[in-house]
């Protein structure tokens, strides 16, 4: 594939560029805020929905029956995932499908315990449905993150349901087996339902394994939308073990008159799910992991003091900017106003420190141009 080249998505209603344009960016932006890459889809996908928009039927749909088999051996096969196909349901996207879990399995005014810095959609969503916030920090340590246990524990007598994040955005952090057997096993002692948002399970750089694999009664939210950039095509894959809460989560569906009737969803993702969408995704990752280093030795190589994480999974880079931002406002101010660069700062993930997640799936000079615009601004060469 080739990634370097900069294909123009200005003016073709992407909500970044849209957003850009609204907010009246300058031509030069640099925008690296939502997680959607600027990287071009994989080919067997986007020759699977051209075929299909060759057919001239786009009328109510069926998901193929294999999909399920396919997701779940999929999922096997990369984070041990252990989920039964048959306890498939699918879903338009990932937030919906946390927010119908939320609406079917928990009553207004029940705590749901996320983890900061945390992924701003988790806590709209449990607000918008009247359900409490109840949050555990992640710690800082270096350049990652460690688990608060003590914290955790504490916090799960107030709570209903945990939304585990793994991999966790926008740390990028990878949760270790024991760390999560910890998680979970203290989740059961309290008995707090766990829906395990894993989403870039795919993105990850080493290992990873699965909540199912510890916990097969854990749920499960699988989508091909972050690991191909499928976004637009809303489908994502929840698994719900307990026959009642599955039963409960049907109901609500059925109460919504949800149909999961997405007919190109259904061919990119069968596509997705293939030999070619695992070469396109082995071949993107090791792009995006080389852009991470290019920029951080750009920066260093420079003296910028900006501190990019450890990138463990997803093609989001968690940057520590204490080095030269005092808040928020300091952080807009260097990249915005002074490098036209537009990522997303930490406010948007409820943390007190000045810190800016970029996307880095994008061809290569942009990272550079990221880089040197940074190096230039802060006068350090
Ligand atoms: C952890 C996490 N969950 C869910 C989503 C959103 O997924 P969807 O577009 O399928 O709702 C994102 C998007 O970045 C994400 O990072």
């Amino acid at each position: 594939m080739n990634f370097d080249e900069r294909i123009e998505r200005r003016n073709t209603h992407c909500v970044k560029y849209s957003q850009a344009k609204t907010a009246q960016r300058p031509e030069d932006a640099l925008v690296m805020t939502l997680a959607d890459m600027d990287l071009p889809c994989c080919p067997a996908i986007q020759q699977a929905i051209v075929e299909r928009a060759a057919h001239p039927f786009y009328g109510y749909q069926q998901f193929d029956e294999v999909l399920p088999e396919r997701v779940c051996a999929w999922a096997k096969a990369r984070s041990m995932a252990n989920l039964d196909p048959r306890t498939i349901q699918i879903t338009p996207s990932v937030n919906t499908a946390i927010a119908l879990c939320l609406r079917a399995l928990t009553q207004p005014g029940d705590g749901i315990l996320i983890q900061n810095p945390s992924y701003s959609p988790f806590r709209k969503v449990a607000a918008l449905n009247q359900r409490r916030c109840v949050i555990n920090e992640l710690i800082q340590k270096g350049d990652h993150y460690e688990l608060d246990l003590a914290d955790f524990e504490a916090k799960l007598s107030e709570v209903r349901m945990f939304i585990l994040c793994s991999p966790h955005n926008p740390t990028s952090k990878v949760f270790s087996p024991q760390e999560l057997e910890a998680m979970l096993s203290l989740c059961r002692k309290h008995q707090v339902l766990v829906i395990a948002d894993e989403i870039h399970a795919d993105w990850v750089y080493g290992t990873m394994t699965a909540a199912s694999a510890l916990d097969p009664g854990v749920m499960t939210i699988l989508s091909p939308s972050k690991t191909f950039n499928l976004q637009g095509m809303q489908c994502s894959f929840l698994f719900i073990p307990d026959p009642a809460q599955a039963q409960a989560m049907k109901r609500e569906c059925d109460a919504l008159a949800y149909m999961n009737n997405q007919t190109f969803s259904h061919a990119a993702a069968l596509a997705a799910y293939s030999e070619a969408g695992a070469a396109w995704l082995a071949e993107a990752k090791a792009y995006v992991q080389e852009n991470a280093r290019v920029f951080s030795r750009l920066l260093s190589a420079a003296g910028v003091p900006l501190k990019p994480m450890r990138l463990e999974s997803t093609f989001l880079l968690w940057v520590d900017c204490r080095g030269c931002c005092k808040n928020d406002a300091d952080v807009v101010d260097l990249f915005e106003n002074r490098c036209h660069l537009y990522g997303s700062t930490g406010s948007h993930y409820q943390t007190d420190f000045p810190f800016i997640r970029l996307n880095i799936a994008v061809p290569r000079s942009v990272i550079e141009e990221a880089a040197e615009r940074l190096i230039r601004a802060l006068s350090v060469r």
